[in-house]
């Protein structure tokens, strides 16, 4: 493997792991960890790690799709060729993005403006009714995803 190649699937490895494992923290640490906070602090504690998680996650899904289809098109003959545990990679990857796209342009913005108007008891519905279900979902496809590339290349198909 080149040494391009090497950076390549490093900077996949630690974006994917960063991400998957930030979602992880965040749903079953910091989620219950913070039930012993009223909900108006609660719901202003949530707004402060979306914000500052959400810039990285935009970041990682860049880094992940770019060194993906760089390591595809550079060591596995392009998108004709690639393994088939690749195909299904890429397929839920964008599927992760599509989630948390939506997640991010769907929800999230809607829960920002309620508390912008500081409608604390609306944006936390939101983040609980909306947000959550989003964010466990790409909790599991991310769980999976690492499954596939730990696995991926001793499938016999
Ligand atoms: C968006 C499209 C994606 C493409 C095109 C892609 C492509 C690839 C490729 C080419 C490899 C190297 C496989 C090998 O060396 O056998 C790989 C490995 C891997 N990918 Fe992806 N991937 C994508 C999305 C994701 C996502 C969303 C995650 C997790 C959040 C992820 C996690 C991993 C892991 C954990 C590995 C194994 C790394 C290692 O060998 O240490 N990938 N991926």
């Amino acid at each position: 493997m080149s040494v391009e190649s090497q950076i390549a699937i490093s900077l996949h490895a630690v974006a994917a792991m960063l991400w998957v494992g930030g979602i992880f923290f965040a749903y079953r640490v910091l989620r219950p960890s913070a039930m012993m906070l009223e909900p108006t602090d609660r719901v202003q504690l949530w707004q402060k790690v979306f914000r500052r998680f959400f810039v990285w996650v935009w970041l990682f899904i860049g880094l992940i799709v770019i060194s993906g289809y760089w390591l595809i098109m550079k060591d596995f003959g392009g998108l004709e060729q690639t393994p088939l545990y690749l195909k299904v990679m890429s397929g839920i990857g964008w599927l992760m993005v599509i989630v948390f796209a939506w997640l991010f342009f769907g929800p999230y913005a809607k829960f920002n403006i309620r508390i912008e108007q500081y409608e604390l008891a609306e944006a936390g519905q939101i983040m609980n009714g909306q947000m959550r279900p989003l964010i466990a979902l790409n909790l599991m496809l991310g769980t999976i995803e690492f499954i596939i590339g730990a696995t991926g290349a001793y499938w016999p198909i």
